[in-house]
């Protein structure tokens, strides 16, 4: 099979220039304040998490958004996603201590699809979480960037308490506009990068 990438020039907030690191103080030594209970999630119009939710994590996604093209003529049509998580607790929770950090973090799990309409979130500890797309809404610049979405978790197959999952704050991962060129059944691979607000 035919692969071909874009490596998006995406002009990519500052907050996602830098591969994430572990926000962690080396004289608090890990006690950084990161408590998400007052985190507020960025202005969106997807329905907001219930009461009842808890904030546990906030995961920064780096990957590819994969798209096929059956033809030359046809359109690309979406099959799935990868990307790399990253433990962004502390720096969204508190991004005055940011630059405090000295600690380049491994990634905390995985992101793929298990099949075409199931996201899936494989985070060891947490769980594996496979979710379906419940709720998606433009982002806020749509030329660039790919939508935000809620994601509900779905209680089979699913090995963790994770309920909800929104993918906000993307940058990239758009669909190439045709599929012009390209042989047929070429999968492009198309860079993201996204937040994963992860309630229990
Ligand atoms: C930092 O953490 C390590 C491992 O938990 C511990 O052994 C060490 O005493 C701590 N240092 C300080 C300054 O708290
Ligand atoms: C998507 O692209 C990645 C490369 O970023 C590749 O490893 C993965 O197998 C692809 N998945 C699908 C379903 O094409
Ligand atoms: C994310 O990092 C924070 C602060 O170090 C930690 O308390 C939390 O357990 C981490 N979450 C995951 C899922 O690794
Ligand atoms: C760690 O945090 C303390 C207290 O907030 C601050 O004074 C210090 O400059 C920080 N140290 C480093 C290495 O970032
Ligand atoms: C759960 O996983 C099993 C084995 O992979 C599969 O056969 C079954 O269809 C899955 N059920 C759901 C609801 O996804």
């Amino acid at each position: 099979m035919l692969y071909s990438s874009i490596f998006a020039a995406c002009a990519l907030p500052l907050a996602f220039a830098a591969p994430f690191c572990t926000r962690q103080n080396s004289t608090t030594n890990g006690t950084a304040t990161c408590d998400l209970s007052t985190v507020s999630q960025p202005a969106n119009a997807l329905t907001p998490p219930s009461s009842d939710l808890h904030l546990i994590l906030i995961a920064h996604g780096e990957g590819t958004q994969n798209y096929t093209c059956a033809t030359p003529a046809s359109l690309p049509s979406a099959i799935g996603a990868v990307a790399e998580l990253y433990n962004a607790s502390c720096e969204v929770a508190n991004p005055s201590e940011a630059q405090n950090n000295i600690v380049q973090a491994a990634a905390i799990g995985n992101h793929f699809f298990a099949d075409l309409t199931t996201p899936a979130f494989d985070i060891p500890v947490l769980g594996n979480a496979k979710t379906k797309k419940v709720e998606e809404v433009a982002a806020p610049n749509p030329s660039a960037d790919i939508k935000w979405l809620r994601l509900q978790a779905q209680t089979s197959n699913s090995t963790s308490q994770v309920k909800y999952i929104y993918r906000l704050n993307t940058a990239g991962g758009l669909a190439p506009t045709s599929c012009e060129g390209r042989a047929e059944g070429e999968v492009v691979t198309v860079q993201y990068q996204a937040q994963y607000w992860v309630y229990v």
